[in-house]
């Protein structure tokens, strides 16, 4: 049986993650976030960081018990298949964090860069606390000081896309991951 791929744009990709496998990761998150926030004061908001993260973010909602509320923004710090590490702030926050527990909703950590940033845009804009919450974890490449709070999942530093991710804004839309086969033909 030969191996699934896809292409996109001018690159082949190659199955790596099942689907089967990244909802047993959300389960998991989900559930250590219901036990973490079934007590919450008051309700924590989950920040969806656009576009990358809206299909974690989806899974993860409908499996949470508590009451939350949902804003999202946009940054950009990928071109292509590497991070320029200058974050754009593409579109500002839906709403007010001001005084309430937020949890970044991101689809993967690699450099951190933009965790980073996005932990002072928040601390800047009055958040009482930030929680850090990532379907997918480089850790070798990951070497910022920032607590990863919840991790689906610890990947090696390749370069993938489907589940929300993307190549130059193409394979968003699949279930499963896919790592970059450079040996592929593409025709
Ligand atoms: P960082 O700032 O280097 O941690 O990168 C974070 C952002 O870069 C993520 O939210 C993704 O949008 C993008 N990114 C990082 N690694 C990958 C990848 O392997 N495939 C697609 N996008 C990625």
């Amino acid at each position: 049986m030969s191996t699934k791929h896809i292409v996109l744009h001018d690159k082949a990709f190659r199955l790596m993650i099942e689907n089967s496998r990244l909802e047993e990761a959300i389960d998991s998150v989900a559930a250590q976030l219901n036990r973490d926030f079934a007590d919450a004061p008051t309700p924590p908001v989950l920040l969806c960081v656009l576009t990358g993260s809206i299909m974690f973010t989806s899974e993860l909602m409908k499996r949470l018990d508590f009451n939350l509320e949902v804003l999202s923004m946009k940054l950009s710090s990928y071109q292509g298949t590497s991070s320029t590490g200058e974050i754009k702030e593409v579109m500002g926050l839906t709403g007010s964090v001001e005084g309430k527990t937020v949890i970044i909703i991101e689809d993967i950590v690699d450099t951190g860069n933009t965790i980073v940033e996005l932990v002072d845009i928040l601390k800047e804009r009055g958040a009482a606390d930030v929680k850090v919450c990532t379907m997918l974890l480089k850790p070798e490449v990951y070497h910022k000081s920032i607590k990863m709070d919840y991790v689906g999942m610890e990947i090696p530093p390749a370069f993938i896309v489907g589940f929300g991710l993307d190549y130059n804004e193409l394979g968003r839309n699949y279930p499963d991951i896919y790592v970059l086969d450079p040996d592929y033909p593409v025709k």
